[in-house]
């Protein structure tokens, strides 16, 4: 059996982290969900939910994969829980569906990148969205940026997750901070502003409860959460770091980086008097490729926005490809080359529907996002809350001395909030995508 791999870096470690969390989901899903459930409310929700819900699975992710040291399916037989190992499987069935559909709206990014070069979209852009989104030019560009992560994916981990991310996530801060820079120029801005940041605090407590399941959704799919991409980084560790400031660091950068997107995302589209919450999936896209076709300098713009986009979105598909060609080389014993390029083949296959129909698109990232990432969070939960509560406050104290009270909050926060809410939401999920399929 091959040496298992391992990070060069801590920073590498928390570099693939970050990238895995901050992507599409950042910069295309935030904005349009921000918008339709009512702006700054929804980004409250969001925000509390990332601290007290997020952050305490992402570490119980953590202690798995550093206390098991291997993927996402045989972490629990290795820290002796085989019969959680359904966890795990659900994971990897999750990254079959995540990544399917998320490689299409990569795919969208690689067009409106060549559309800025070519001014495709400039004066047509609610056309330009129609031709790119669905059918042939979806499917073709999903296929190429399947090739691109799969190519990553097969260097490994130093040379092809740790590299990538060293050079992608810092580019992508640093074209975001320009972007938003320029869109504060902008005629909307202060009323993009006004409507992203000034909540009302009487539609959050209203609409708590309505806004849960989209901002829980949300903040799992944000983080890379509920399906092991965590579990999967953290067995890479070669050593007992403090995984309680490393997670703080991930959310705190992904954190900013989702509010930062939504600077200098709304700027853009109320320059252009449009609707935020009218579009659904393809608002970020039509409102910003409007926006970039008429302002002077337009075609620069988007071109470093998308090129920026589509970085982001990489770091974070090769980790959901990780995934499960991590189970695959731990498991069956192959190499990295073969098992990533027949698993990233498979993925390709599932995905087609959604390449070929946005009304597909929208009810894989409901399944995955309602479903399957908040069922992965709340088995998780309960697993590490209340079946493995002991093991998990030990390996989380290594690399952190003292510590006692912190875990035995965090346990408690496992066992009954995040518990709770989880199977609030999942149930709310349920009944959400029933009607979604019900309605198709
Ligand atoms: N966190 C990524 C984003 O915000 O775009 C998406 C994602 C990656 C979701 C990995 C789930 C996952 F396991």
């Amino acid at each position: 059996m091959a040496i298992r791999e391992t990070w060069a870096t801590r920073i590498g470690f928390i570099l693939a982290a970050v990238g895995s969390a901050v992507g599409l989901g950042n910069i295309w899903r935030f904005p349009f969900l921000t918008a339709e459930s009512g702006g700054a409310a929804f980004l409250v929700a969001y925000l509390i939910l990332i601290v007290v819900i997020g952050l305490p699975v992402m570490l119980v992710e953590f202690v798995i994969g550093r206390r098991a040291k291997q993927n996402v399916v045989g972490a629990f037989p290795e820290i002796g829980a085989p019969t959680w190992k359904f966890i795990g499987a659900i994971g990897a069935l999750a990254g079959f569906v995540i990544l399917s559909y998320y490689s299409v709206v990569g795919g969208w990014v690689i067009q409106y990148i060549v559309g800025s070069v070519t001014g495709g979209y400039a004066g047509n852009a609610e056309a330009f969205f129609g031709s790119a989104a669905e059918g042939t030019n979806a499917l073709a560009y999903d296929l190429l940026f399947m090739a691109i992560v799969a190519g990553i994916v097969s260097l490994g981990v130093r040379d092809g997750l740790e590299r990538a991310a060293k050079v992608m996530i810092p580019s992508v801060v640093g074209l975001l901070v320009i972007l938003a820079a320029y869109g504060a120029t902008l005629s909307g801005a202060s009323e993009g502003y006004a409507y992203y940041l000034s909540p009302d605090m009487s539609t959050i407590v209203g609409d708590a409860i309505s806004l849960l399941p989209d901002a829980a959704g949300q903040a799992f799919f944000t983080l890379s959460l509920g399906m092991g991409v965590m579990i999967t980084y953290a067995s890479y560790l070669g050593e007992d770091r403090n995984l309680l400031h490393d997670s703080l660091l991930i959310v705190a950068v992904d954190t900013f980086v989702a509010i930062l997107a939504g600077l200098a995302v709304f700027p853009f589209l109320f320059a252009q008097g449009v609707d935020p919450g009218a579009g659904g999936v393809g608002t970020t896209f039509v409102g910003l490729a409007s926006a970039f076709g008429t302002l002077p300098g337009g075609q620069v713009v988007g071109f470093v926005f998308f090129s920026m986009l589509f970085l982001a979105a990489l770091t974070s598909a090769f980790s959901i490809l990780e995934v499960i060609v991590s189970f695959a080389i731990d498991t069956f014993d192959v190499d990295r080359r073969p098992a990533t390029v027949a698993i990233a083949a498979v993925i390709f296959l599932v995905g087609v529907p959604t390449a070929m129909s946005l009304d597909y698109l929208t009810l894989y990232d409901a399944i995955a996002n309602q479903i399957l990432l908040i069922g992965g969070g709340l088995l998780l939960a309960i697993f590490g809350g209340w079946f493995f509560a002991s093991e998990a406050s030990d390996e989380l104290r290594r690399g952190m001395p003292g510590g006692e009270t912190l875990t035995t909050v965090w346990i408690w926060v496992l066992r009954v909030p995040v518990v709770l809410v989880l199977a609030y939401v999942l149930y709310n999920g349920i009944v959400a995508v029933a009607g979604i399929v019900g309605g198709m």
